[in-house]
């Protein structure tokens, strides 16, 4: 990773990647793209376009103008809103994907994209999913995630792109809100807990997801996209999670900090079906055998680490 260009980069994701990127490699070196621009540090921090990821023609003349040799594509709708608008999410997260595959394949870029736990479904075991299992998701981000993790292996496999992913479990983070996914409860009941003291979230007590603090993520980003290519037995995509947790625990563990912390249900009907269909746990054995992926973060300290952060930029406010 040298030139590395990312889509998506004003996304949950994609903010905290840019910067992180942009101090190991240098800010010059990044290239932040997104279908909108905004007055934040990733714009106004080294090179920045607008793109439409769904508008091939422009990703490759963005890749081609900064002469880059790694594509990060994130730019994608997650769960909620896919499974609210089910063609559109499957036009720009699947459209999106094979533009980016294809610059990758004619740029000779090395190639990462997220897939996630919305990859299993009901079928899948439940508990310490392994690496290599059933995988039939019963909503279309899934559809898409499945989809995308076989087009980057035929990538590999047919093209030699050099395509690596992660599947990622509920990513917690400060900076920017994730927006449309079924885990999003555990972001939002960190600023409410600020804010208001409780929390009414919308998937049930009792339903345990995998989730991991962002550092962690990106950590495990640059981790593997840096691993030795020979030492991979599996590309798209390994399991990664730091911690298996229902709101009920973090509302417990928010407590520590905010005695006085409450939280009540009003269970979004649709939000909850698609979390029923997902893994309770999924087991990252092969992430930690083939690249060595750790998370440092467990439900205590994320949290700690979350209410001090999260204080400071309410604050600032
Ligand atoms: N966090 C994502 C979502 O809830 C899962 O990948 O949609």
């Amino acid at each position: 990773m040298k030139k590395i260009l990312l889509t998506g980069a004003l996304g949950q994701i994609g903010s905290e990647l840019t910067m992180k990127l942009r101090e190991v490699y240098g800010a010059n070196n990044v290239i932040a793209t997104d279908i909108r621009s905004a007055e934040n540090e990733v714009v106004q921090s080294g090179p920045f376009e607008i793109l439409d990821v769904t508008d091939g023609k422009a990703m490759h003349e963005i890749a081609v103008k900064y002469k880059v040799d790694t594509l990060i594509h994130l730019a994608a709708l997650l769960s909620a809103t896919a499974e609210a608008m089910p063609l559109l999410a499957w036009n720009i997260n699947m459209g999106g994907l094979v533009n980016a595959l294809e610059v990758a394949r004619e740029e000779r870029c090395q190639f990462f994209t997220p897939s996630s736990i919305g990859a299993f479904g009901p079928s899948t075991p439940k508990e310490k999913t392994p690496q290599d299992t059933i995988q039939r998701p019963t909503t279309m981000y899934g559809v898409n995630k499945v989809s995308g993790e076989l087009l980057c292996d035929y990538y590999f496999q047919k093209f030699g792109v050099d395509t690596r992913g992660l599947r990622f479990p509920g990513l917690i983070s400060y900076v920017a809100p994730p927006g449309g996914g079924t885990t999003d409860y555990a972001v939002e009941i960190y600023y409410d807990a600020l804010k208001t003291g409780k929390y009414t979230s919308f998937i049930a007590a009792g339903t345990f997801m995998d989730m991991m603090y962002m550092p962690d993520a990106l950590q495990a980003i640059i981790t593997l996209m840096e691993a030795d290519a020979s030492k991979l037995i599996h590309r798209n995509s390994f399991n990664v999670t730091a911690m298996s947790i229902e709101p009920e625990q973090i509302a417990a563990e928010i407590r520590k900090t905010i005695p006085s912390f409450k939280i009540d249900y009003q269970v979004d009907p649709i939000r909850q079906r698609i979390a029923d269909s997902w893994p309770n746990s999924i087991d990252p054995t092969a992430a930690k055998e083939e690249w060595g992926f750790k998370a440092e973060f467990n439900l205590e300290a994320m949290t700690k680490d979350m209410l001090e952060k999260l204080k400071e930029k309410l604050a600032a406010k």
